[in-house]
């Protein structure tokens, strides 16, 4: 007889398995609970974890966003992070962000058949609300022109959840949209077979005019939220190392970091 802890191993090994035919997949550490699963990443890779160790998690206690904030993890969703030795520089980070994104939207437009949108420069919208966030943190040592390491850190909202109240008319979950089940273990494997096959083309980024094809924002007037304090301005293009091109009395600019809002 299977006991329910026997049970979940098989279940999990599974996952395991089918992530091993992804030859860039090296090893994936699961766990069913973790404070962040890119904290763990950030371990492992400073312990020396190869490029391709995964991290996947059921749940996170301290889901991270970007810019401080926290990331919603309650069960039924995916927490996932990758330890990438990227040879960009600096400047380019970007465009680790970007690869992840085109990935996912990838992945979920062919598991759940739901269609995706990319609001720069690393939240992907299905049907107007955000189901899934990244975050990509790099190690840098200093000694070479190349990060130590980057973590890319992405969080999808699968199944329906009780969600904050504050998060209630901006966050999503594809079920809602599919109106069917959606195996997480199927759209994990197809987040990574889509990364691996992008991430080869990193340097070059042939990727990018997938990425400003499904931009939400392009074309958009937005608010830019700055530290000096909050602009509008038209979204007019996203550049080939991802920073977002907007025009603002009449003079053209690229943002690399930040937040913009936009009225869906
Ligand atoms: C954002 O929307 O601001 C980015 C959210 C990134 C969340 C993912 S979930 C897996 C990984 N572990 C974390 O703590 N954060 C990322």
């Amino acid at each position: 007889m299977t006991t329910e802890k026997e049970a979940w191993q098989e279940k999990e090994s599974s996952l395991e398995h089918r992530l091993c035919g992804i030859p860039f997949v090296q090893k994936t550490v699961e766990l069913t609970e973790t404070d962040s699963t890119n904290r763990i990443a950030k371990e492992l890779a400073v312990g020396g974890a190869p490029e391709g160790t995964l991290v996947v998690a059921k749940r996170q206690s301290k889901g991270k966003g970007r810019l401080g904030r926290s990331f919603f993890s309650p069960e039924g969703g995916i927490y996932m992070s990758m330890v990438l030795r990227p040879k960009i520089s600096a400047e380019k980070a970007l465009l680790i962000t970007t690869c992840g994104a085109v990935a996912v939207a990838r992945a979920i437009e062919r598991v759940s058949g739901c269609t995706t949108g990319i609001k720069w420069v690393n939240d992907i919208f299905v049907n107007g609300r955000k189901v899934c966030g990244i975050l990509a943190e790099a190690g840098l040592s200093g000694n070479t022109e190349y990060p130590d390491y980057v973590v890319l850190g992405i969080g999808i909202n699968v199944k329906q959840q009780s969600v904050p109240e504050e998060l209630k008319n901006i966050v999503g979950c594809l079920e809602d949209t599919a109106q069917s089940h959606i195996s997480n273990e199927e759209l994990i494997v197809a987040v990574w077979e889509e990364f691996a096959m992008l991430y080869q083309n990193l340097s070059t980024a042939v990727y990018m005019e997938e990425y400003k094809a499904r931009s939400i924002l392009i074309g958009r007037e937005v608010t830019v939220l700055a530290a000096e304090g909050d602009y509008r301005a038209v979204v007019t293009d996203i550049d080939k190392d991802g920073h977002l091109i907007i025009e603002r009395d009449g003079r053209e600019f690229g943002l690399s970091c930040g937040e913009v809002s936009v009225r869906l």
